[in-house]
């Protein structure tokens, strides 16, 4: 009889404070999502056909052998077999689903490859620890992105809040009181790999303008960690507020954006920013259970194409 088929998942991701200021080594905080998700599926193929992924919500087949060295799905799948010690292409159809938007700032990447490395592990029953998933998975980032921070790959894999300092930190922490937050999506679609490039010409070109907006920016994190901690959620929202105004500094918001970061200070949120790369993507608000409701009708109305409350805790 084959082995029946064994399953991966991974959440998706918001970055709450930080983004860009982390790649220069200041600090940032990310979150996991769960009302998005990657999961993958593993199971035996026909003899010869080697290792194929399925993932039609990517718009993707690959047939591992014949993939590109710097294939991402190809790339999970090898380091994954190699790190699990199984034999390199066997017989698998690996098919992946997901509900993490694509380039707009949750994680997908790194949400599909983790499915991905969980789905393998548990076909050949094998365990491997977060960390060293988010190792194997950040390999990838690596291919999607560029120079990637490692914080998606950290906070997807230990799906905890995770306090990340490029190189030096990666705390997952405890949240002293739970919050909500709304995510809402802009419907722009904007790679990482570029805006990141983008803002490290401008930074290389003028670093005396640029370094104190990712020093005030890491400030910002560290606060917002020992806030969180402590469950003094009312402090988030400015921080959340001066964040954004940062990053609108960095030149990452766009017209969209900020107009959904209005729209929610409207409607009551305690504070707004943009997450992730920005220039498109979401916008992330601190909402109240009395205040979610008319946040999430506001943003419909500015043009989110859909908006998520998450409790963060
Ligand atoms: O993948 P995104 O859109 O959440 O953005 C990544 C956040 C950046 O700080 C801009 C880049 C990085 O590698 O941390």
């Amino acid at each position: 009889m084959s082995q029946p088929a064994s399953t991966g998942r991974a959440p998706g991701k918001v970055i709450l404070f930080g983004e860009h200021a982390v790649v220069y080594g200041y600090p940032a905080i990310a979150v996991p999502v769960s009302q998005v998700q990657a999961l993958a599926q593993a199971e035996g193929g026909p003899p010869g056909q080697g290792t194929v992924v399925h993932a039609p919500d990517l718009g993707r087949r690959v047939v591992v052998r014949e993939a590109a060295r710097d294939d991402p799905l190809a790339t999970i799948v090898r380091l994954a077999l190699e790190a699990i010690r199984a034999a390199p292409d066997p017989d698998l159809t690996v098919a992946v689903r997901s509900t993490v938007p694509v380039a707009r700032g949750m994680g997908s990447g790194a949400s599909v490859s983790t499915a991905i490395v969980r789905a393998l592990a548990a076909y050949y029953h094998r365990w491997l620890t977060s960390q060293a998933i988010s190792d194997l998975v950040y390999q990838t980032e690596v291919l999607y992105h560029g120079t990637p921070s490692g914080i998606d790959n950290t906070v997807v894999a230990f799906e905890k809040p995770v306090f990340f300092v490029r190189g030096e930190t990666r705390e997952v922490f405890w949240v002293g009181r739970p919050f909500l937050l709304a995510i809402a999506d802009t419907g722009i679609e904007s790679p990482t790999r570029e805006v990141v490039g983008d803002l490290r010409r401008r930074y290389e070109a003028e670093p005396l303008r640029y370094r104190p907006l990712f020093e005030e920016a890491g400030s910002i994190a560290r606060q917002a960690r020992a806030a969180i901690a402590r469950g003094s959620v009312d402090e988030l929202g400015g921080l959340m507020d001066r964040n954004h105004a940062l990053l609108w500094q960095m030149d990452v918001s766009c017209p969209e954006l900020d107009r959904l970061a209005a729209a929610a200070h409207e409607a009551g949120a305690l504070g707004a920013k943009l997450s992730g790369a920005g220039r498109g993507g979401n916008m992330i608000a601190l909402v109240t259970e009395e205040s979610c409701g008319q946040v999430e009708l506001m943003l419909q109305l500015a043009g989110a194409v859909r908006v998520l409350i998450t409790e963060v805790s």
